[in-house]
């Protein structure tokens, strides 16, 4: 079974923003799935790295359209973006050592993070761009 399952309670009505947060809670699923699977550390941190470069570009996106509308929000939703940024490739950094492993606490983390982050920011960003 998934751990986080895409629905449309996540949906925030940005055609490019949905998709991505699709793709992004993919391949959380992926990596979930190659942990249960027993899969070793290599193919669990090329997942992460997948998950960190598709992480990074999305995020880049998001900050290119408020930067182009002009968002009030900007500077403090950059700041959520490159938090997670810093936690995950330190994770990944410790996971490439050797001194960290895949745990469902990062799998908590990571669920918590997006549904929160989606619900809250990027759904008061796709509010904003359309001009409510
Ligand atoms: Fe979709 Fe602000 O990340």
């Amino acid at each position: 079974m998934a751990y986080i399952e895409w629905n449309d309670s996540l949906v925030v009505g940005h055609a490019k923003i949905d998709a991505d947060h699709k793709k992004l809670v993919a391949l959380v699923c992926r990596l979930y799935d190659a942990m249960q699977a027993g899969k070793g550390s290599a193919v669990c941190a090329q997942i992460l790295g997948d998950l960190i470069a598709y992480t990074k570009s999305h995020f880049e996106m998001e900050e290119a359209l408020m930067a182009a509308a002009g968002y009030a929000g900007l500077a403090e939703h950059k700041a959520q973006h490159a938090k997670l940024v810093h936690d995950v490739m330190d994770f990944k950094q410790r996971l490439d050592s050797g001194s960290a492993a895949l745990t469902i606490a990062l799998f908590k983390f990571l669920k918590d993070w997006l549904s929160n982050h989606i619900l809250g920011s990027d759904r008061k960003l796709v509010e904003a761009l359309r001009g409510k």
